[in-house]
């Protein structure tokens, strides 16, 4: 049986093809335009393929309806797990088009064509960003919260998990997951895979990359927050748990119904902690500047992790924000 991952020349997508390379019998077909991710990353996940037969790569651009409908002629995919997609919230506010399209309709796209050809399983790579503002009380957040984005990045998630939903409501053999992912942090522990995003905007990535002396500062977007040290509270979570619970998601599937659950560990860090942390590991003094606050960052965003933890068989191993921080380390001189 061939399973189909979109993106997986990506972050996330790459770290998920490993674990199924290293841990299941799927052949994996592949389909990425590589618009954000890198031939490099492809070559990597084929090299990592002892047999040799295992993983098949379509460069394509989701839009191009005809020839995804070719590749589903071409092979039997009956399971999907779906990464491919925009992911930065700023660029989202200038340029929505640009989110809608690629993330709500070629998903619609993508969905209309998996049913068509009989996908039993649709595993869909979510986002934190669907809960927007969420107030104190709320937090943990729970996947009962409603959902309000306060950006089109996000909204352009939720609108796709919305069509996932009603397009299962009415198939009874079409059954998801949604994973809502927290902040997502680390490499592979191999120094296989790891993060590469052009332009880099995420605080792990570069408060490394300021470590290692690859930019001079690192800026702190508020340090005036009504947390503990005034800066940002975020939900760290190693990619090769979220890999994991995407390989737990398909099993969960054979004996269970759709579902929606949240990826993080349940716990917090301030932005200054992680700043702290980079400097342990990585042993340097670097610089560091007080900025305004960055518009749309919520002050603390931590998920509430019980329903994954007992729902479904996910455990998980790297919750150590100084293992996250030295993975990426890792990583970041290898780049
Ligand atoms: N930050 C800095 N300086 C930087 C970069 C980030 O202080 O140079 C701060 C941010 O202000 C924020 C925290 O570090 O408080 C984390 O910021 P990231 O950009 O790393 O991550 P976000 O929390 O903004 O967003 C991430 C994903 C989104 C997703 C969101 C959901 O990038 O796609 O988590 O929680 F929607």
């Amino acid at each position: 049986m061939q399973i189909l991952v979109t993106g997986a020349a990506g972050y996330i997508g790459s770290h998920v093809v490993k674990q199924l390379l290293e841990q299941t019998d799927y052949k994996i077909v592949i389909i990425d335009n590589l618009s954000t991710g890198f031939d490099s990353t492809i070559e990597t996940l084929k090299s990592l393929d002892t047999t040799k037969s295992r993983i098949k790569f379509y460069n394509q651009d989701l839009s191009n309806w005809s020839e995804i409908e070719k590749i589903f002629e071409e092979n039997c995919i009956k399971e999907i797990i779906h990464f491919a997609a925009f992911s930065q919230v700023a660029e989202s506010m200038k340029n929505p088009i640009k989110y809608y399209s690629n993330n709500t309709i070629n998903t619609t796209n993508l969905i209309n064509i998996a049913t068509k050809y009989g996908v039993k399983k649709f595993i869909f790579s979510s986002t934190a960003a669907v809960y927007g503002e969420v107030s104190s009380e709320n937090i943990p957040i729970k996947e009962s919260l409603i959902t309000n984005p306060i950006n089109p990045y996000g909204s352009s998630k939720l609108f796709s998990e919305s069509i996932i939903k009603d397009v299962a409501s009415i198939k009874n053999d079409f059954k998801y997951i949604i994973l809502r992912y927290f902040n997502v942090a680390g490499a592979d522990l191999d120094g296989k895979v790891g993060e590469c995003h052009n332009p880099e905007t995420h605080l792990i990535p570069l408060v490394i990359k300021t470590a290692l002396g690859k930019r001079e500062s690192i800026k702190i977007f508020g340090d005036d927050y009504d947390t503990p040290d005034g800066t940002c509270i975020r939900d760290y979570i190693h990619v090769c748990d979220l890999a994991d619970a995407h390989i737990e998601a398909l099993k969960y599937l054979d004996t269970n119904e759709s579902d929606t659950f949240n990826c993080g560990y349940g716990y917090g860090y301030s932005v200054k902690e992680v700043v702290e942390m980079v400097k342990k590991v990585s042993n340097v003094e670097f610089k560091i500047e007080i900025e305004k606050r960055r518009v749309g960052d919520p002050a603390v965003l931590i998920s509430d992790n019980t329903k994954i933890k007992t729902k479904m068989n996910w455990t998980p191993k790297y919750n150590d924000l100084e293992l996250i921080c030295k993975t990426a380390l890792e990583w970041e001189k290898r780049i």
